[in-house]
């Protein structure tokens, strides 16, 4: 642990020196960044010895806590015995082989042979340029259209972030690149029309999808992209008519289904991959984050059987590849990783127990007057903060008051993030009554204090 001396000093070189990833730098240079100096379980700890209740799972990875000794163990052996080799030149290695078969294993049929990168945005790029040399292959070049949804995040490469729905994204890269269509989200709370019910929505978003592929003609689309839940957009969960209505059109028009599991994948909506729970049949699937629960950086996609024909049957090279494709380390530590989330049962717990005790814990704050809803699917969840929970008004600047609610949050020692004014959650898969007790305490007294400041702007 570091003292009072030590935090001012890594804050001043960070501020100096660390240029943070989606930050607003003029704020940061004057106020500073916390220092997070350990991790245990489902909790971290800052650097003036505060111990917080990570309510993010770091960022979306750590589904199985923090500081494993298993994973430690895993990467130091691994590290002794092969710390790098590539995957380039007709070689490979047993962890990069036996981390392979376990994917496939537990990806959904016919889903069975994985292509792997260090982040999710790298694993997205893959799928994009996947995606377009199968159709190469099958001969329909033509095809090259992915469409994708509003507020969709995907990553920050060019690519990737071209192909999220993110318009904040796109103008850092302006113009985005071709090739990508954004049709609107699902999004019940934000986007439904007066009276109409979830289900009327829930189709009237999926087809959107159908109208976008008319619209540029079926024969020069090629795939859709689509996280199953929405997290970085604001943990937006389509009601139940979406995905039966999305997959019928795919089917409809032959075109192929990208899940992006990033988030998703390895446990949080109680089943391996959101995939299932949705009976969805993506063709491929991109993952990343809690294949290692965030230990190391490891990412990939999963495809099915008709892509790797494809690729089997051709007698070329796929030109694309990165210097930590099956890194043998991550691979090692990912390995562990699935077997103790499977030893430990942690895929049921969230059917059986997370999934259920985090709606319950929502559900406590519907009738709080800055709440207009909360919603939430296994352990991924949302409030939303309104002006108005009657007519669902909206705060005049869009995100002052979730970062308000944050820092009380912060305050309080529990991280849950703010997307605009929607407030994110994406627990450890460990957590038991005791984090669920705390998470309602400090809740509560987040909210009252946010009430507090903002008490002029919400309607009585
Ligand atoms: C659904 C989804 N896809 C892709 C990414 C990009 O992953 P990375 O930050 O590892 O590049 C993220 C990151 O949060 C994500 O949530």
């Amino acid at each position: 642990m570091t003292n009072e001396y030590q935090s001012a000093h890594f804050r001043e070189l960070d501020a100096l020196h660390h240029l943070h990833p989606f930050t607003n730098h003029k704020v940061l240079r004057g106020d500073g960044a916390r220092v997070i100096v350990r991790g245990d379980g489902p909790y971290i700890w800052d650097s003036e010895g505060n111990r917080v209740l990570d309510g993010m799972s770091g960022l979306w990875t750590a589904n199985i806590g923090h500081s494993s000794k298993e994973l430690a163990e895993a990467a130091y052996e691994q590290m002794l015995e092969l710390p790098y080799y590539n995957t380039f030149f007709r070689t490979t290695h047993p962890p990069v082989a036996l981390l392979s078969r376990k994917l496939a294993e537990i990806a959904p049929e016919p889903l069975n042979q994985v292509f792997f990168g260090s982040s999710g945005s790298e694993s997205n790029d893959t799928a994009i340029r996947l995606i377009r040399h199968y159709w190469v292959l099958k001969g329909e070049p033509k095809r090259r259209i992915i469409i994708s949804r509003k507020n969709a995040y995907h990553g920050s490469t060019i690519a990737a972030g071209s192909m999220g729905g993110m318009v904040h994204v796109h103008a850092h890269s302006y113009p985005p690149y071709e090739g990508f269509r954004h049709i609107m989200d699902p999004y019940w709370y934000g986007e439904a029309e007066e009276g109409e019910s979830p289900e009327a929505f829930g189709l009237r978003a999926a087809r959107a999808l159908e109208d976008e592929i008319l619209s540029v003609g079926p024969e020069n689309v090629a795939a859709f992209a689509a996280e199953p839940v929405q997290g970085a957009g604001g943990v937006k969960i389509a009601p139940a008519s979406y995905w039966p209505e999305v997959q019928r059109i795919i089917d409809k028009y032959a075109i192929l289904l990208l899940a992006d599991e990033v988030i998703t994948g390895f446990g949080r909506l109680g089943s391996w991959f959101a995939s299932e729970h949705y009976g969805i049949r993506p063709n491929i699937i991109t993952f990343a984050k809690a294949v290692t629960s965030g230990y190391l950086p490891l990412s990939g996609i999963i495809i099915d059987d008709k892509i790797a024909g494809a690729l089997t049957e051709h007698d070329d090279d796929f030109h694309h590849g990165y210097t930590f494709s099956g890194h043998p380390v991550a691979c090692a530590v990912a390995s562990k990783n699935l077997e103790i989330i499977e030893r430990e049962r942690l895929v049921p717990r969230v059917r059986e127990y997370g999934g259920p005790a985090l709606a319950e814990l929502l559900a406590k704050f519907a009738d709080h007057p800055l709440v207009g809803e909360v919603r939430s699917v296994g352990l991924l969840g949302a409030i939303e903060l309104v002006a108005d929970k009657r007519t669902r008004r909206r705060f005049a600047e869009p995100g002052r008051v979730g970062m308000i609610c944050r820092d009380h949050f912060f305050r309080e020692g529990f991280i849950m993030r703010a997307v605009f004014d929607t407030m994110v959650t994406a627990p450890p898969l460990i957590w038991t009554d005791t984090q669920f007790d705390e998470a309602e305490r400090v809740i509560r007294r987040a909210l009252d204090l946010t009430l507090e400041d903002v008490a002029g702007e919400v309607a009585a």
